[in-house]
């Protein structure tokens, strides 16, 4: 009798006769061997099937990618086997024989992988960063449950805006007119008045016409909320919080950020203090002689580096039209769809940059810091940097001005190294009732929908305030990933609902 293992825990069950249960997720032959890699979700390990047991090698030999099989043998040690541990198979048969995976090991283009997202989610790369983002989300809630914080589900349905009427996603309600939530924010001060210290964790929505490789219109944010809190101790919990994170990713998940290709002598010197600069104090370095200096310097450097990597583009194409031996076309395939995707992703990317570095010479006081100001300032620092008192303008109704300065309000923004830009936004939250009332007054906001909100400044009102991390950002910052549609299992973006 065999007992059912996951491939995770095989190195500790060398001798025993196992089952595993899985996918065929590759295959070599060599004469009276088959290699047949299977992967269960936790682990690939290779199979080996000799000729000798006919029935399972004759399974092996013709099986097709990604059909469903179950495997019984016996896991050796093998330096050389991927994972350290292989198989000798007794049986192998297939459950459900997979005909014609579309996605084959050649060129896809990322239309064709987001089409087949449901399969694309199998790759090796994907399962990667799946599991560094349950990493994530799970530390972060440790984080919060340790300290002492109550989760509180704040509603999805919504009846007005938080974050701005510009990107609400109106839903039909028995013939009422709702919005699916950005933010828990609003429901999660009341709770924060109930229970001291609290956080909520979902789904929120943000109907952002933007086509960015930041913006999802569905993400996941989790948000603290704390009676009795100014910004400086918000600040200190973002620091510590972020560093929580990363601390985990680094931790739990080294070897899928290795198959990331993650560098991660950036992600290992994130240590507190972060530094905190004000908004005014951002502005002027953005509009300063050392950035700019800077800046036409990397674009001169990232050209060159460009234009280095696209003779090395010739070179592999020369190589792959002199091949003849098929499994080095298919390597030499992936090599050259891989870095021709990269190519094409820096090139717009350079072609923008020239605009940006002027755009931020002539940032004045009162612009929202939009990414790409966001990614000139995070390269200045080689840690997450903390950016406090933005012009009220620029920031929601609930922020509380800054006592010193009425055109200011006390709020941060938390930007991720690395160019990666916003990943925390918040603020100390105003809780004056008539100095409320005013702002919403000012910014054409009807009451009504809020008299709930408005009365938890009149029942015991006190100094207030929280955050917002969004998950899918911190992922694709752990990760290293350039674009945020891989941190989620399916993308909601502008112009993408299938699958
Ligand atoms: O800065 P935001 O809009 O803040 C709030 O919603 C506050 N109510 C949070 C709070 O104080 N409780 O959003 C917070 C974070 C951003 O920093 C970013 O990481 C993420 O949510 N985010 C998005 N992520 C992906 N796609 C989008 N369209 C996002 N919009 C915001
Ligand atoms: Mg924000």
């Amino acid at each position: 009798m065999s007992t059912r293992a996951f491939i995770q825990d095989l190195a500790g069950l060398g001798g025993q006769e196992v089952e595993l249960r899985g996918w065929l997720a590759g295959r070599r032959t060599g004469g009276k061997l088959v290699f047949a890699l299977v992967r269960d979700g936790t682990g690939v390990c290779q199979c080996v099937v000799e000729a000798k047991t006919a029935e399972a090698f004759a399974a092996s030999e013709k099986a097709p990618l990604e059909s469903s099989v179950i495997v019984r043998g016996v896991p050796r040690l093998d330096e050389r086997a991927p994972g350290g541990v292989e198989l000798s198979v007794a049986a192998f048969s297939v459950l459900q024989g997979a005909e014609d995976y579309p996605i084959a090991r050649k060129e896809h283009g990322i239309d064709f992988l987001m089409n087949h997202r449901h399969l694309w989610l199998r790759s090796a790369r994907q399962t990667a960063i799946l599991k560094v983002r349950h990493t994530i989300i799970s530390a972060a809630r440790r984080f919060f449950d340790e300290r002492g914080f109550i989760l509180t589900d704040t509603p999805i349905f919504q009846p007005g805006a938080a974050e701005g009427a510009g990107s609400l996603f109106p839903v039909e309600y028995f013939g009422d007119r709702v919005y699916l939530a950005q933010t828990g924010q609003l429901y999660l001060e009341a709770c924060a008045m109930a229970l001291g210290r609290v956080y909520c964790f979902g789904p929120t929505f943000r109907a952002e016409k933007s086509k960015t490789r930041r913006h999802l219109t569905e993400f996941w944010m989790i948000e603290p909320e704390i009676a009795y809190a100014e910004l400086p101790d918000l600040m200190e919990l973002a620091e510590a919080f972020i560093c929580r994170l990363v601390e985990a990713a680094l931790a739990e998940r080294r070897e899928e950020l290795k198959r990331l290709e993650r560098d991660l002598a950036p992600l290992e010197r994130i240590a507190p203090p972060f530094p905190r600069i004000t908004y005014t104090e951002a502005a002027e370095l953005l509009r300063g002689d050392a950035v700019h200096a800077r800046l036409t310097e990397e674009l001169e450097r990232d050209r060159a580096r460009l234009a280095a990597d696209a003779e090395r583009l010739a070179a592999l194409e020369r190589e792959r039209a002199a091949e003849k031996k098929a499994w080095k076309q298919e390597k030499l395939d992936r090599e050259i769809a891989a870095l021709r995707d990269d190519l094409r992703e820096r090139e717009a990317d350079l072609a923008n940059r020239p605009a940006h570095i002027e755009s931020a010479r002539n940032f004045k006081w009162g612009d929202d810091l939009g990414g790409d100001e966001e990614t000139i300032l995070t390269r200045q620092f080689d840690r997450p940097v903390i950016v406090t008192r933005y012009p009220r303008e620029c920031k929601a109704f609930y922020m509380k001005p800054a006592p010193d300065d009425p055109r200011v309000v006390l709020n941060m923004d938390v930007l991720a190294p690395e160019g990666y830009g916003e990943i925390i936004g918040g603020s100390q939250r105003e809780d004056d009732l008539d100095a409320l009332r005013a702002r919403m007054a000012g910014e054409g906001m009807d009451p009504a929908p809020y008299e709930w909100y408005l009365d938890l400044r009149r029942y015991g009102s006190v100094p207030h305030g929280g955050f917002g991390l969004g998950i899918e950002r911190t992922v694709a910052w752990i990760c290293g990933l350039r674009h945020i549609r891989e941190t989620i299992p399916f993308p909601r973006l502008m112009g993408r609902m299938y699958p």
